[in-house]
């Protein structure tokens, strides 16, 4: 690593350290109001027949929500659902998540009693996960502008463009590794997922040689961006969550040692006003490296199999190169990597006409705007010359729109172009298996034959 400016780490307070006798008390706990108590009142939300909670429970619905986003926009832009309102329809999705009356953060002094008390009991942050506080996607502003702030620079236009050669080499690399190998391959294992934990890596000068590690905890940690878990997933995805935080740990205290020129160094090494406590640098880190691979790797296996199996327009696309961005957000539309978000009221307020009080949690059914047929023409055909495919809300929008998108997009175009050029006869050979996630939609394994 190159040494820029070598100095003194700054003082960051550290977290007291908890008991650890008490660390199964705190996962109860943790567990209990994070995952338990959702799980019986989705469960019996869902066999009484909720759409909303059928998309987060009924297994029939992972492999296909598309039938349940529609049966939701029959009852109208927005419907009641088992968390509260729901929305299916993209003008209110945009407004919704552009609305300075819809935040991230939840008020707690609004729970219960016995919530609240769980809630402080099983805080600990080395079981915190991308979207609990302070992880940016969960903090409203002034919070959220500070924390966007400091990383937003690494993020630019400019600094995505600068990224390109390493994304293509990193591509061809791994294509030249699987050039080799004959037979079946799993395409998600052997490349749709290692693609953007080694870019993501490079950012974030974590060195590639731990990527395997990083993959198996995230894939774990993962889970917990829906409600509801089992303990059996609870309890693997908490340990990728202690893993991930260990080695995060150590890797701040080698960059505060000896600094690089990357992000991850200019944030360890912040001091004054500006500094990060232990805490907002973990949950900072922590999410870039997560929302790093564990979305991009969707978008290329849902890529794979959308296109695979509209072979003339994959076709056209080898034919004619120009035509992958357009493609790109097409399969963003068309099957959207991050399926739902949510927002909680600080006011009062309206959307398409239905009044909403402060304190609602409003569901965004991401997925199901960019299927909205009042936007997108035919919107469940696949059509990657769609000329308003951009259009999509797959990246979110306001305030806490992807910081990633331009470079998942570079990652999607560059990925899949390098892709198709090397094994132009490339197809699925078998059938794909999707993530068990409700939230991130993608393929587990997606077996090809790579000529
Ligand atoms: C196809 C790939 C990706 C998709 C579909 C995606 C989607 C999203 C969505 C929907 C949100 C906002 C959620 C909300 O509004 O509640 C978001 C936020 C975020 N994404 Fe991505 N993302 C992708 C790739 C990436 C990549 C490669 C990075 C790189 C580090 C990244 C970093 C982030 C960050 C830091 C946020 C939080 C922004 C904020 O709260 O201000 N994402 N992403």
């Amino acid at each position: 690593m190159t040494t820029t400016s070598p100095r003194p780490a700054p003082a960051v307070p550290a977290e007291p350290p908890r008991s650890p006798l008490l660390r199964p008390v705190r996962t109860a706990a943790r567990y209990a109001v994070r995952h338990g108590l959702p799980a019986v009142y989705l469960s019996r939300a869902a066999r009484r027949g909720d759409p909303l909670a059928r998309l987060l429970r009924d297994p029939a619905a992972r492999q296909d929500p598309y039938a349940l986003h529609e049966r939701l926009r029959d009852r109208g832009p927005v419907t009641a659902g088992a968390l509260g309102p729901v929305t299916t329809s993209h003008a209110v999705a945009a407004a919704v998540l552009r609305s300075d009356a819809a935040g991230v953060g939840w008020d707690r002094s609004q729970a219960p009693a016995p919530i609240r008390w769980a809630l402080r009991l099983g805080d600990e942050l080395d079981a915190t996960g991308v979207a609990e506080p302070p992880s940016m996607l969960v903090t409203d502003p002034p919070d959220h502008t500070r924390f966007r702030r400091l990383v937003g620079r690494a993020f630019t236009p400019r600094a995505t463009l600068a990224s390109a050669p390493m994304v293509r080499r990193t591509a061809e690399a791994l294509l030249d590794d699987l050039a080799g190998r004959d037979g079946v391959v799993d395409l998600v294992g052997a490349y749709a997922a290692q693609l953007p934990v080694l870019v993501i890596a490079d950012l974030l000068a974590v060195p590639a040689d731990r990527r395997e590690d990083f993959l198996r905890w995230g894939a774990a940690a993962a889970a917990t961006l829906d409600a509801g878990l089992s303990p059996r997933r609870y309890l693997a995805a908490e340990r990728g969550l202690r893993a991930m935080h260990a080695f995060l740990r150590g890797h701040f205290a080698r960059l505060r040692a000896d600094p690089g020129d990357d992000l991850v160094s200019r944030l360890v090494t912040l001091d004054g006003d500006e500094a990060l406590s232990e805490r907002e640098l973990h949950a900072t880190v922590m999410l870039l490296l997560g929302a790093g691979f564990e979305t991009t790797v969707n978008l290329l296996g849902n890529a794979v199999v959308l296109l695979d199996a509209h072979r003339d327009q994959w076709d056209a696309l080898r034919e004619d190169p120009a035509g992958w961005d357009g493609a790109v957000e097409e399969v963003l539309r068309a099957d959207s990597p991050v399926q739902l978000t949510g927002r909680s009221l600080t006011r009062d307020a309206e959307f398409a006409g239905v009044p909403l009080p402060a304190g609602t949690r409003v569901t965004v059914l991401l997925g199901a705007a960019n299927r909205d047929p009042a936007v997108f023409a035919d919107p469940a055909r696949f059509d990657v010359t769609r000329p308003n495919a951009r259009d999509h809300l797959a990246f979110s929008g306001g305030v806490h729109y992807c910081l990633g998108a331009g470079l998942a997009r570079l990652e999607g175009t560059v990925g899949l172009q390098v892709l198709t050029e090397r094994f132009p006869r490339l197809r699925v050979a078998g059938t794909p298996v999707r993530r068990d996630l409700r939230t991130l939609r993608g393929f587990e394994t997606l077996p090809v034959a790579l000529r």
